[in-house]
């Protein structure tokens, strides 16, 4: 029973606790599927657990904190109240995967203090939704902790480790930040693992396990210390210390996307709906759109960043580009290697990047009157190669220079290993943090504050994971946080056929990704480095991974050579009403579909991994009074990205909402269709 929202709840409360390991207080979904229980065991050890339609999907797991200076949270509680909310309301998004997010939850709150009376408390907050559940600590002003440094965070997420359950993920605390290759293992091969992890329980249910509202905190990796137990292991400071603030706080929100199944992961709200509310007021001025740029020609080693004769950011290169933007309907032309600082080995000497002074062969006034005159915006870029020390002093003038010559986006990078975010401490000393570290966590606030100033918008390459702060941030538009199309120029290995079957369902579980797809010319460089995919495959990217801003990453001469596969990249749109998962399994395939912002008109896109497939999809998320004509952009009869990349077949045909689809997917295929109302 639920005992804080029974009308005696005070007198149950009171009786539980006087009985060590007894009290207990649950709240459920607003569906009743899902089911979390809060209670305190024998030794005072705070501990939450979680069911799902009448199956425990999560055994207790504890609660808790260590402190550098202050006595543990960690036993010894008891529970001094409980009270309970619930919320259903609807806000709407300024850009996303859909317009209107319901938040519709159940709330428990319950107090914990020190059971022999010595000054501890805290709260936990647990808000239970049809999609999953989250829980934060908030961690009142109390005598003794008025400043803390955490050391430890003792919350644990547990599976039971005898399920033969399967798990994706990626390996926490290593050299190449998110930047790995989804493993597929059971339960005991996980050492430490990044969020989202997501693990299929062998009922069917999906898990995600994350977080949401990063903020003024430290990242945590998912470290398995027992079998079975997932404790969060926050990022350190370089001193070790984990978290350094001061009460009260609280802690961002330890998430579990629950689902039936895999396609229902893909439909899930809970992140943004733990995020708080817009603090930005009018973003009217925050644009979704497509960009071109200077970019894969570098990564395919076609130019270079550095100067020099093949140096790509000329003001020459850049009108070009500017022309062809104009010429397909292109908001953006990003440019990178525009600024002094990438001669040399810029990887290890961030220090050179100097943000505001070009190359004598780039002229920004000049670009960026030509790109207004056209209707096009530059996309600045600054990487930092994570020199913060030299970044952070340049930040303010470098957005000022953007924002003087109507730069409203900027690229912003942080190459360099894991840990090797170099800044400055008090003590003028340079000191090496992590891309996931509360320091980098408060860069990235800073940094979106002094841009929003501007009006210019964000998307962050090597960033630390995303944790829906677009919802109270909406400058921050997207980020990289995987692997992305750059690794198919020089990648080893590049990425598999599965990858981008994956990443739907875990990385992009966490918010947009900038994975610049498009590239059509599939196998133009070598053997080993080429896109695994068939060209409707690489084209169903643009609908299957969202992001509000979306790379033709190809070189202009190459969409030139391929109109029909570009025809599909001019017309698919980066903004939408609604978004529809129709099907999938993690890694093997998916389908989705989306309704364009403002437009009565659908995109669907589905790709499979290395296996050939039939998907039957019903085409029921259609409007049934409406007529369409759906053109379809599918593999061809003898596609197969390792033979026929290029096998792609462009067809149209009436369809309406009572219709189903037949898609036959090649090895590594996909379909990118376009559903367009006709009336
Ligand atoms: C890595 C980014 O992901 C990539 O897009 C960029 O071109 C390079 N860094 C250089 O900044
Ligand atoms: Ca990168």
């Amino acid at each position: 029973m639920n005992y804080a929202s029974h009308p005696l709840s005070w007198l149950l409360a009171l009786w539980s606790v006087a009985v060590p390991g007894a009290w207990a207080a649950d709240v459920r979904s607003p569906d009743g599927r899902i089911h979390v229980t809060v209670n305190v065991d024998a030794s005072g050890i705070p501990e939450y657990s979680a069911s799902y339609q009448g199956e425990e999907i999560m055994p207790a797991g504890k609660l808790g904190f260590r402190f550098e200076a202050q006595p543990a949270f960690d036993a010894g509680f008891r529970v001094a109240g409980t009270a309970t909310a619930s919320r259903d309301d609807t806000w709407e998004q300024p850009w996303g995967e859909r317009r209107f997010v319901r938040d519709r939850h159940n709330e428990l709150r319950v107090d914990f203090e020190s059971a022999n009376g010595a000054p501890r408390k805290f709260s936990l907050r647990v808000r239970v939704f049809d999609d999953g559940f989250g829980f934060r600590y908030e961690v009142p002003e109390q005598p003794g902790y008025r400043a803390v440094n955490i050391t430890d965070e003792l919350t644990e997420f547990r599976l039971d480790p005898e399920l033969p359950a399967t798990a994706w993920w990626i390996p926490g605390r290593r050299y190449n930040r998110y930047e790995y290759l989804y493993n597929t293992t059971g339960l005991d091969a996980i050492h430490m693992a990044h969020t989202p992890m997501t693990v299929r329980l062998p009922s069917g249910v999906h898990l995600s396990f994350h977080e949401a509202a990063l903020v003024d905190y430290a990242a945590y990796v998912l470290d398995q210390r027992r079998d079975g137990v997932f404790k969060t292991n926050l990022t350190p400071w370089s001193d070790g210390v984990r978290v350094k603030t001061q009460t009260p706080f609280k802690t961002p929100w330890r998430t579990v996307q629950v689902a039936p199944n895999a396609a229902k992961l893909l439909d899930s709200t809970l992140i943004l709906n733990l995020n708080e509310p817009n603090k930005l007021g009018d973003v009217s001025w925050v644009e979704p759109g497509k960009y071109v740029g200077i970019w894969w020609a570098m990564h395919t080693k076609q130019a270079t960043w550095a100067s020099g004769p093949q140096h790509g950011a000329t003001t020459a290169a850049t009108r070009r580009y500017i022309d062809f933007a104009a010429k397909h309907g292109f908001a953006g032309v990003l440019v990178e290697g525009w600024n002094l600082g990438w001669d040399g080995d810029w990887f290890f000497n961030g220090k050179q990047f100097r943000f505001s002074e070009p190359y004598p062969d780039f002229d920004l006034k000049a670009v960026t009157d030509y790109a207004r005159k056209k209707g096009v915006r530059l996309i600045g870029h600054h990487e930092t190669a994570a020199d913060l020390g030299n970044y952070e002093p340049q930040m303010a003038a470098a957005f000022d220079l953007y924002e003087s010559v109507g730069v409203r986006q900027v690229k912003t990078g942080y190459v360099a290993d894991a840990g090797d975010i170099r800044r400055i401490d008090a003590n003028g000393v340079e000191v090496h943090e992590w891309h996931d570290g509360q320091f980098t966590v408060n860069h990235h606030e800073r940094l979106l504050r002094e841009a929003a100033k501007r009006k210019i918008s964000i998307n962050t390459h090597e960033p630390v994971k995303d944790t829906g702060l677009r919802r109270t941030y909406p400058n921050w538009l997207s980020r990289e946080g995987a692997r992305g199309q750059e690794y198919n120029a020089w990648g080893t290995p590049p990425n598999p056929p599965e990858h981008v079957v994956v990443l739907p369902f875990t990385r992009m579980l966490s918010g947009p990704m900038d994975y610049t797809p498009g590239i059509v010319a599939l196998d133009g460089y070598d053997d080993e480095n080429r896109v695994r995919h068939t060209l409707a495959k690489e084209l169903s990217l643009y609908v299957v991974l969202y992001s509000p801003v979306q790379m033709a990453a190809d070189l202009p001469e190459n969409y030139e050579r391929n109109p029909q596969a570009f025809q599909f990249i001019k017309d698919v749109p980066v903004d939408w009403d609604e978004s529809v998962a129709l099907a999938g399994e993690v890694g093997d395939y998916v389908a989705i579909a989306r309704k364009q912002r403002g437009a009565p008109h659908w995109f669907l896109g589905a790709l499979t991994d290395e296996q050939p497939r039939q998907l039957t999809l019903k085409l029921d998320f259609l409007d049934p009074r409406t007529r369409y004509v759906a053109e379809i952009y599918r593999d061809g009869p003898r596609a197969d990205w390792r033979t026929h990349p290029y096998d792609l077949v462009v067809e149209r045909r009436p369809v309406t909402a009572a219709d189903t689809l037949e898609l036959k997917l090649a090895s590594s295929g996909g379909a990118a269709i376009r559903i367009r109302a006709t009336r």
